[in-house]
């Protein structure tokens, strides 16, 4: 192996890496040891602000293949040609939990994919329970303060966590489809490569002729579904914490890879205001026997990132990220997710966090946005300013891709709360599960439950009483409460 050597920063040979430059054996050291500063000032600053929320998180690299042409529905670029790889980028995250928390506990799990498209970067970011808890964006920061770590203290067990959440759950009942579902089994995870995905939110697809349709993004694991209980949890966040991020990377390692199929589920733009409930309130799923999946291709991860922070933890996810082919639709938490991704990005990572290799498009920029810290894009000649001359008008702006859409809307501008059933999706997932679903989640509430103050418990209990007559009765009994 040729021999190398080390340098400093800025390409200097280092002569002396191990020894401060001191005056004497016993001396002060020098303001002239450059590199003794160089060194520690680079240290002082290895870490960047944690994600406000989804903080732990593990990656993988890969690629996603289309099964067929999906040209009736998307003019998608990516989704056009079942010959055609599409490279991407994914992370695993979880939600509450800050970095250094154990993979297994009791969370959501995000489910974030990145497709590098030769129409710029797609990206898919979801997580591993098909609803939300709230319908309004502006109580998201709100859902976070109640999830995160008592502020007094910085705890996040005992009475006052317990209560905190629960506090706010029982205020925002629309939270009990989701509270169905995180309280099961499916809260608690071992594995990314046996664990769901899902868009939540619903995006519109639109082909060349400029119809739309809305859908719903699903990630199945193509290893099957499986989800651990909470003895489980329990015991392997104090014995493997970091069980699932390295479960990923040693299956990629031994030369397995890890797959998702991908299938969407389709609601015709006009059949909107035609169901029983809204299909764009996001804290409800769309019964897939009314709406079956509709398999679209497979992700396959192989690659392991080179280096976690590089790949991983300077990963910028973002639902702006769409390319031709993809829309919004007014569900409501969707369009509040729209502004603020890239915008802790900016702050969390630096203004020019696109240019890093892990976000980075793989097809070439070219506007007129420049400097910024850490700016590496050359921008070319004097002409810095569109429209003009002096640089032939370039770029020009990109000829539209097929026949544009308009859509038309109108209403009175106002603050209101957004309507729905807040029990009958959770009511039915509670009938359907089997004894043992039913028994672990009644047991999983009732242990969350069990140190929450008298009154937030009581409201909660009303809930699960309105849910299903069944479920609050018993959580009423395991806890020893009369309703
Ligand atoms: C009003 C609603 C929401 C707001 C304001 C919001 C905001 C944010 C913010 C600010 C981050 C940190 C991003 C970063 O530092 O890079 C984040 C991360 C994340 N959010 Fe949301 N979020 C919302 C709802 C959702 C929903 C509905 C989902 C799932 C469909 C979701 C999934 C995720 C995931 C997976 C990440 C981690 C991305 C990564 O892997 O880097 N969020 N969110």
């Amino acid at each position: 192996m040729a021999k190398r050597y080390l340098t400093s920063n800025q390409g200097a040979p280092v002569t002396d890496d191990q020894h401060s430059l001191t005056v004497g054996e016993r001396g002060p050291i020098l303001l002239e040891d450059t590199v003794f500063l160089e060194k520690i000032a680079h240290f002082d600053r290895e870490r960047i602000p944690e994600r406000v929320l989804h903080a732990k998180g593990a990656g993988a690299f890969g690629f996603f293949v289309p099964y067929k042409s999906m040209s009736a529905l998307t003019k998608a670029e990516f989704l056009q040609n079942p010959e055609k790889k599409t490279p991407v980028f994914v992370r695993f995250s979880l939600a509450g939990g800050s970095l250094g928390g154990a993979d297994t506990v009791r969370d959501i799990r995000g489910f974030s994919v990145k497709f590098y498209t030769d129409e710029g970067n797609y990206d898919i970011v979801g997580n591993h329970i098909p609803v939300f808890p709230i319908r309004d964006p502006l109580q998201f920061p709100d859902l976070v303060h109640a999830l995160k770590p008592d502020p007094v203290t910085n705890v996040r067990g005992g009475p006052i966590a317990a209560s905190r959440f629960w506090d706010f759950m029982s205020l925002r009942p629309e939270s009990m489809n989701f509270l169905t579902y995180l309280f099961s089994d499916v809260g608690t995870v071992k594995s990314y490569r046996t664990m769901q995905g899902f868009g939540v939110n619903t995006y519109k697809w639109i082909n060349l002729c400029g119809e739309e349709v809305y859908i719903k993004y699903h990630w199945q694991p193509c290893a099957g579904v499986e989800y651990i209980d909470s003895k489980t949890a329990v015991r392997l966040a104090g014995s493997d914490p970091d069980i699932a991020q390295r479960d990923l990377f040693d299956s990629i390692a031994e030369g397995h890879t890890v797959e998702y199929e991908m299938c969407v589920q389709i609601l015709k733009v006009e059949d909107e205001c035609k169901l029983p409930f809204d299909p764009l309130d996001s804290t409800h799923i769309w019964p897939e026997d009314m709406f079956p999946l509709l398999p679209v291709g497979r992700m396959v991860l192989n690659k392991n990132p080179g280096n976690f922070f590089v790949d991983v933890e300077q990963s910028a996810f973002a639902p702006a990220a769409v390319v031709p082919g993809i829309g919004f639709s007014n569900d409501r938490i969707l369009q509040g997710r729209i502004f603020p991704y890239g915008d802790t990005q900016r702050y969390r990572i630096g203004v020019n966090y696109l240019q890093l290799p892990t976000n980075m498009p793989r097809r070439s920029i070219d506007n007129k946005m420049q400097d910024g810290a850490m700016q590496t894009i050359y921008s070319e000649g004097v002409a810095n300013y569109l429209p003009n001359t002096i640089g032939g008008g370039m770029p020009a702006e990109a000829p539209e891709t097929g026949k544009p859409v308009c859509n038309f809307v109108s209403g009175i501008i106002d603050r209101k709360e957004p309507s729905g059933d807040d029990y009958y999706q959770a009511r039915y997932r509670y009938r359907n599960m089997s004894p043992k679903e039913k028994d672990h989640l009644i047991a999983n509430f009732t242990e969350a439950l069990s140190q929450v103050y008298e009154p937030i418990k009581r409201r909660m209990l009303e809930h699960f009483m309105r849910t299903d007559k069944e479920l609050g009765s018993r959580i009423a009994q395991s806890l020893n409460m009369t309703m």
